[in-house]
């Protein structure tokens, strides 16, 4: 049995997980989530959080599995993309402990993790893959060993998107009440779809011009909040299912799997439904608990990496902040 423990510290969460290559799969899985006071991220302040509570949340991990870190056959990290500060505080955890208890260690690409974990508790065999997050708004879908991109966004992520809007209406944080995103909640009492714009490039969204355009219909007072979220919603999501069903089109694919933060969306699933129920494809959408940032998705990639040979000297382990999903092998795909 190989058991692989993963460090995950792109963004605002500070995970480790624990994970073997026979089922159930998944042995420990502890996170530390960084809430800002107010605004976004702050990459230091997130960083400083996380090494307060990486040495504990280590040991959790090890603890509740009742492992010993000798039983432990390497350790992988999440070496990017993400937010620079935070990410050095995994890495150079990561490093410290394979070096120190001469482990190999294994790099894990972040949005690469998203996409494994989601196959794992999904089952889907070979999907085209949503991924929308925070930090990103892509569709991809494996091709000639690696995850070619079929669409992204031009500019902010639909989750940046969303969290920036309801921010400077006032409706948060917190973003996310009992699982319901704030534009959500709030869209529910819309009625009204109003002129802004929906813009769809080729197969690229864009989100910038309705966030600023919808931003100033709020501050004028030209329409209320209820139906410019409600407006906001319809437009945002109908350019991901515009681009996904495209994506499905060219690449023949028929699975579609959503990850990332943004996939709990239950509005956003019931379009996805609609659209892929009329080309006769399977919609598998990852559960919230794993859809969100943790140390699992790395350490079940690092596992994925570590059978396929792939390891990385601790002193060539260096954070890559724009580390892309198109940038890596992936030699599980053959
Ligand atoms: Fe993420």
């Amino acid at each position: 049995m190989v058991i692989v423990l993963g460090i995950e510290s792109t963004a605002h969460t500070f995970g480790v997980g624990l994970v073997r290559d026979e089922a159930p799969y998944i042995i420990s899985d502890v996170r530390e989530n960084y809430l800002p006071e107010k605004g976004g991220i702050h990459p230091r302040e997130a960083a400083l959080f996380f090494m307060d509570r990486a040495p504990q949340a280590i040991a959790r991990a090890l603890k509740s599995s009742s492992l010993g870190i000798e039983s432990i056959d390497a350790v992988a990290v999440a070496l990017g993309p993400g937010l620079g500060p935070c990410l050095r505080v995994g890495a150079t955890i990561a490093r410290a402990l394979a070096t120190y208890f001469n482990k190999p260690l294994v790099p894990v690409n972040h949005a690469v993790a998203h996409i494994e974990i989601g196959k794992l508790v999904t089952n889907a065999k070979d999907p085209l893959v949503v991924y929308l997050s925070g930090g990103n708004t892509l569709i991809a879908a494996l091709i000639s060993g690696r995850y070619r991109i079929f669409g992204e966004t031009l500019d902010i992520a639909l989750g940046n998107f969303m969290d920036t809007f309801v921010r400077e209406v006032g409706l948060a944080p917190p973003y996310v009440v009992n699982g319901v995103h704030q534009l959500d909640r709030c869209a529910e009492k819309g009625r009204r779809i109003l002129n802004l714009p929906y813009v769809v490039k080729g197969q690229d969204v864009s989100f910038s011009g309705l966030l600023t355009a919808a931003l100033r219909m709020y501050r004028e007072g030209r329409a209320d909040l209820e139906d410019i979220c409600h407006s906001v919603r319809e437009i945002a999501y109908s350019a991901i299912v515009e681009v996904t069903e495209r994506g499905l089109a060219h690449t023949g694919k028929n699975e579609v799997l959503v990850v990332g933060g943004v996939a709990a969306s239950k509005y956003l699933r019931e379009k996805f439904e609609l659209m892929t129920k009329s080309r006769n494809c399977e919609l598998y959408v990852v559960p919230p608990k794993y859809a969100v940032d943790n140390g699992v998705m790395i350490a079940w990639t690092g596992l994925l990496n570590l059978k396929h040979g792939i390891t990385i000297e601790p002193e060539e382990a260096y954070v890559k902040q724009r580390w892309r999903l198109d940038q890596v092998d992936i030699p599980w795909s053959k």
